[in-house]
């Protein structure tokens, strides 16, 4: 049971209920980064290296100075000195700061910044800005051999002798699959408003984490973390590319303090492809070995990405391989290659999403070698506890998701054979793959605020970038305090507010959420306190244990007509408002157990048997992750990632020049996303698995998990199809002719 007060009304966690925030939206009140309104406002345009490795040998700047409106001009030669963040693994740290000196490490780096009394001029001033560079030969392959390789991002995972068992293992598969890098592509490009006030900076920033953006820069130039805040209310998607403060977002902070007024900075479609991150490419060989009867007995799974020049971002390509299988004998490996490259970052499902189309891949290979239905051997190797600690999990649906989504997919419909089905001039394909990502949670506070009017204010620096974050905590605090949803007001992403982590990694719903749920407990203790001696007051001496709470009533529950309103509390007591800040924070859980979100991803392709056009007609996600608090929410998180997954698997690529390592491709026209018409009608199930030893609340977290084991569903429908297996993302219709 939940830790909260019973309910006299039904409860709001649950139910689907339509976005708090969804009004402000779609009636443009919702203000986004660069929306906010600054008197003297002045414009900043990025200008970016045109050479992937190198210096700069002079910049000229006087005729962009002397242009019209132009206000100043920063370079490494006049910005001011800056500080480095600590490495990446810090969840979140920023890229080295910009201008700091005259080597260029990649393609797309700024080297200057114009700021203008219009975007018009700075932007005509920034074409005016010349560079004579010394070039150097880039490292742009995965494969150059003068490229260092790094393996020490993560350790091997390694259990009993997986390369022995593997070479006489009765049936084996092994093969190289590709990604290629994939962009974000927020429909709003990222935008800063930098504004000073003496010694004190405001940021509004398309953020994932104003708690985050304002300790980074703070330390960069070098202030307290008192002087910097960071407001980020709205964002207009992100999917990652807000998780670290970006070097544009320092150029917004000190070229604001250069002019004295306030600064713009939105960066260009183009420049969101070299700037804001992106999700690597990777080159991954999975080698599996197995009985006859379909046990798995070896796994190796190796993965390599590029790491850019000066950073250590690194993701858990390889992680998911030690755990969503049994596999007694196994290693995983990820290397990295030092590449002049932009600083790639996490990516929606990072990690997972990338490193399970090869595994779910390989699988479905193994299945064909084994001639076992594809679903039956993923069944075969499930795992009671988790392979690599030996620990139980936490909770593990796995297998009822596999289930529930064989029987409504109809998956015993399916014949084994590829090319098996067929619709006039169409092959039909079904592909199957399991889908994980892991269960994070940070620490977080929150402040619950009560007014006397009995409505609700929620404070927590979380930010909401599209997932229905302020919706599902204004419905935890709705059913903590028994008040009605419509009571309950959400104020996010303000770093003045009680500290939440990032918005990523699927946690913020246990984390936020558990701090709302924890604060909204005290402050009913608080009310409570209040009438415990009240002569006046009908639940006088009644603990927690003897009440209940609904309709912005506190009842006895022995006699719920003995009941008071938080109103009539607050009134008599000549108070104001009731406040609470509290704390939730995880215990040792994950010490405990395995732990980790599950689902099962189910897609029918068909593909035009004489042009190869492919054509997703049916995806079916089954999710298990822990309690759904808001089942319209969770769905429509569930149907971005899935069309997220649509496009890793066949239509998004970024092109990048391996002569100059630009990018060829920066731009909607040549970069294919999914539109309308990609989309078939998504079905979504969940299955309930409310996951106690995790938090109060039960839930996990859908984000990551939802694109997540799309791709490789694709890829094993496309083989069923067509029996063509295409190992490298995209798969577009030339591989299948
Ligand atoms: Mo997610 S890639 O952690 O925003």
């Amino acid at each position: 049971m939940i830790q909260s007060a019973p309910q006299t009304s039904s409860p709001s966690v649950g139910q689907p209920v339509d976005r708090v925030d969804g009004l402000l939206k779609v009636t443009g009140q919702a203000r986004y980064p660069a929306e906010f309104p600054f008197e003297r406002m002045a414009h900043a345009v990025i200008v970016q290296s045109t050479i992937a490795r190198g210096s700069i040998k002079t910049i000229e700047t006087a005729a962009a100075e002397a242009a019209p409106g132009v206000l100043a001009v920063l370079t490494h030669l006049n910005a001011p000195r800056l500080h480095s963040s600590p490495p990446s693994f810090v969840v979140g740290a920023a890229p080295p700061p910009p201008l700091q000196d005259q080597h260029i490490s990649y393609h797309g780096q700024h080297i200057a910044v114009v700021v203008a009394e219009t975007l018009e001029q700075a932007t005509f001033a920034a074409t005016l800005i010349t560079v004579d560079y010394q070039e150097e030969t880039p490292l742009l392959r995965l494969d150059d051999p003068h490229a260092q390789v790094l393996d020490n991002a993560f350790p091997d995972v390694v259990r009993g002798e997986p390369e022995a068992v593997l070479a006489r293992a009765p049936v084996r598969v092994e093969a190289t699959y590709t990604t290629p890098t994939q962009h974000h592509n927020p429909l709003a490009p990222a935008a800063t408003i930098a504004s000073w006030d003496d010694e004190t900076l405001t940021l509004h920033d398309s953020t994932q984490g104003v708690y985050n953006t304002r300790a980074q820069l703070a330390m960069m130039l070098g202030l307290e973390i008192t002087q910097v805040r960071v407001l980020a209310p709205f964002i207009g998607g992100a999917f990652g590319s807000g998780l670290r403060p970006w070097p544009h977002v320092v150029l917004a902070a000190i070229s604001a303090r250069q002019v004295g007024r306030p600064v713009k900075l939105v960066l260009t479609r183009e420049q969101m492809y070299t700037t804001t991150g992106y999700r690597p490419r990777s080159v991954q060989r999975v080698a599996l070995g197995a009985t006859r009867k379909g046990q798995l007995l070896a796994t190796i799974h190796e993965g390599t990405e590029p790491v850019a020049m000066n950073d250590d971002f690194r993701e858990g390509l390889t992680r998911a391989t030690a755990l969503l299988y049994a596999s007694p004998h196994l290693r995983t490996a990820y290397r990295q290659v030092r590449l002049n490259v932009a600083v790639p970052t996490w990516m929606r499902g990072p990690g997972e999403s990338t490193g399970l189309f090869a595994l779910e891949s390989a699988l479905d290979e193994l299945a064909y070698a084994l001639d076992i239905d594809p679903l039956e051997l993923r069944l075969r190797n499930d795992t009671p506890v988790h392979p690599q600690s030996g620990q139980p999990w936490s909770s593990r649906k796995l297998r009822e998701c596999f289930e529930l989504g064989a029987q409504a997919f109809g998956w015993e419909r399916r014949p084994r054979a590829p090319r098996s089905l067929r619709d006039g001039h169409e092959l039909i394909g079904w592909g199957v793959s399991g889908s994980y990502y892991p269960y994070n949670r940070q620490p977080a506070e929150a402040r619950v605020r009560l007014l006397a009017d009995g409505s609700v204010l929620i404070q927590t620096s979380a930010t909401d970038i599209g997932p229905g974050t302020a919706t599902i905590l204004a419905q935890i605090a709705s059913d903590a305090l028994g008040l009605p949803l419509a009571r309950i007001r959400c104020e996010l992403g303000d770093s003045n507010s009680p500290v939440s982590p990032n918005q990523g990694g699927s946690m913020l719903a246990a984390s936020a959420g558990s701090a709302v749920h924890a604060t909204a407990a005290t402050l009913l203790e608080q009310a409570l306190a209040l009438v415990q001696e009240d002569e006046c007051s009908p639940l006088r001496g009644a603990s927690r244990k003897m009440i209940l709470t609904g309709d912005g009533y506190i009842a006895l529950k022995s006699d719920p007509t003995r009941r008071e309103s938080y109103t009539a509390i607050l009134q008599r007591h000549g108070l104001d408002l009731l406040e609470a800040t509290g704390r939730a924070a995880p215990g040792d859980e994950a010490q405990r157990f395995g732990t980790g979100i599950f689902g099962a991803k189910f897609v029918e392709v068909r593909v035009d048997a004489e042009l190869g056009r492919i054509r997703v007609s049916r995806v079916l996600s089954v999710i298990a992750a822990g309690r759904i608090l808001n089942p319209k929410t969770a769905r429509s998180q569930v149907i971005g990632g899935t069309v997220g997954g649509i496009g890793m698997a066949l239509l998004e690529q970024t092109r990048m020049d391996e002569t100059t390592g630009r990018i060829v491709n920066a731009n909607f026209a040549d970069y294919a996303i999914p539109v309308h018409a990609d989309i078939p009608p998504l079905e979504v199930l969940f299955v309930e698995e409310p996951d106690l030893e995790l938090n109060p609340l039960g839930v996990k977290g859908v984000g990551e998990v939802a694109i997540v084991g799309i791709a490789p569903a694709i890829a094993n429908a496309i083989y069923h199809a067509t029996g063509r297996r295409v190992r490298d993302l995209p798969i577009t219709m030339d591989n299948l002719l």
